[in-house]
């Protein structure tokens, strides 16, 4: 299945590909190398990286996990030949490259101690599927670490470029357009609590300029992904010449810098015995009433009391009829109710289905009485549209 990374789509050279994949893994690694020498494994462990592009991650694990073995799965073939040619110094005996596609990995592909994703599973297609995969080949005890971007939290420099925002935007047209997810960062650990896996981290990953230097920041990028975007009409060339020309005055300007994040979440298998996990899905009441009541009738201004009253006291705010009388309920604006932002959006549900009124949120949290508002929008709702509710008319 094709997914959003194909390597000649990223750039119109391999070799710069190749030479910009090198940069990336340098530009993080101190980081990257402090996360695993944390997870406390053993010296002997059996390690997977899938995704493993020309190889250059398993060449650095190798310096911090000397007595490990390394299987590397990659499906592009000019990348798998790099890697030949990467290990035949020193790492022959220990990397076993297999060519082929994640989403379909050989059954002898398995009991592993640590597995790596790294900038890989924001190009698949079905994420959940492939993270559910990894972490049937793990061990008892093994780890998965997923690494990846999200392209909402990405370069930034001073001084600012504003068309890396659109460059940006563009990038996550076309990776979404192939069936990639470029904002999967933050989505990381819920992949990982979802396919049953336990004592779950997440952080991110954030580099600076003045720390790592700039040149290492510059070589992990390239105007080939841009000019790829544009080729493909996702990005102006008009944009792209800014773009160019903003990114080499901020290089000279004195105090330039770079900053970057990628995100990682770790997560280790249980016993065995854990079920696979989806989401709680919180359903709101706001849409039904209370089994066997009857609403109050809309038959003129002055029955918002009493509406407003029975959603409180059935539907989404019952405890704080305990502070207020009915008397008061008049005088009180939406803080005193405890409307929120979230519980208006329920009333604002609630009042179209049942009474066919449209209230403006803004507008009802600003106003210094809820009832006020309503009164003066149902009249406006009413003469807008003629509606002539159920409830009687208005
Ligand atoms: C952005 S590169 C990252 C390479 C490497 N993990 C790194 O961090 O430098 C993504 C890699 O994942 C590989 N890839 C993407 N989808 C894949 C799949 N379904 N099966 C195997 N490899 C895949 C690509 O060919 C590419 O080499």
């Amino acid at each position: 299945m094709k997914g959003s990374y194909v390597s000649t789509e990223f750039s119109m050279n391999v070799a710069d590909e190749i030479r910009r994949l090198g940069k990336q893994v340098d530009l993080f690694w101190k980081k990257e190398s402090e996360l695993y020498l944390s997870l406390g494994l053993a010296s002997h462990i059996r390690i997977l990286e899938v995704g493993s592009g020309p190889g250059y991650y398993i060449k650095k694990l190798s310096e911090i996990f000397p007595e490990a073995s390394f299987t590397s799965m990659e499906m592009d073939s000019s990348f798998v030949e790099f890697q030949r040619t990467l290990f035949s110094e020193g790492l022959v005996d220990k990397v076993k490259i297999i060519q082929g596609n994640l989403e379909g990995l050989p059954a002898e592909v398995t009991g592993y101690d640590l597995i790596i994703a790294r900038l890989v599973i924001e190009h698949v297609q079905k994420p959940s599927e492939i993270v559910a995969e990894l972490t049937h080949l793990l061990n008892e005890n093994g780890k998965l670490v997923l690494i990846d971007n999200d392209f909402e939290n990405h370069l930034r420099t001073f001084p600012r470029i504003e068309e890396l925002n659109q460059l940006y935007k563009a990038y996550c047209g076309q990776r979404l357009e192939e069936g990639g997810h470029p904002y999967i960062g933050r989505q990381l650990p819920v992949l990982l609590r979802n396919s049953g896996l336990e004592d779950i981290h997440f952080d991110s990953i954030c580099v600076h300029s003045l720390i790592e230097g700039s040149d290492l920041f510059l070589g992990a990028e390239s105007s080939a992904v841009g000019l790829m975007l544009v080729k493909k009409g996702f990005l102006s060339k008009e944009i792209f010449d800014a773009l160019s020309r903003k990114w080499s005055e901020m290089i000279t300007h004195s105090d330039h810098l770079l900053m970057r994040e990628l995100y990682y979440a770790v997560g280790t298998r249980g016993s065995g015995n854990r079920q696979l996990q989806t989401e709680e899905k919180t359903s709101s009441n706001f849409a039904s009433n209370s089994p066997g009541e009857t609403l109050p009738p809309l038959n003129s201004v002055e029955d918002w009391s009493a509406i407003l009253w029975y959603y409180l006291e059935n539907i989404e705010k019952p405890e704080v009829l305990d502070e207020i009388n009915k008397q008061e309920l008049v005088d009180c604006d939406s803080f005193d109710l405890g409307i929120d932002s979230l519980a208006v959006v329920d009333l604002s549900v609630w009042l179209e289905k049942n009474y066919s009124i449209k209230i403006e949120i803004t507008e009802l949290l600003q106003a210094s009485t809820v009832i006020g508002y309503l009164s003066s929008s149902s009249e406006i709702t009413s003469s807008n549209s003629n509606i002539d509710s159920d409830h009687g008319e208005i």
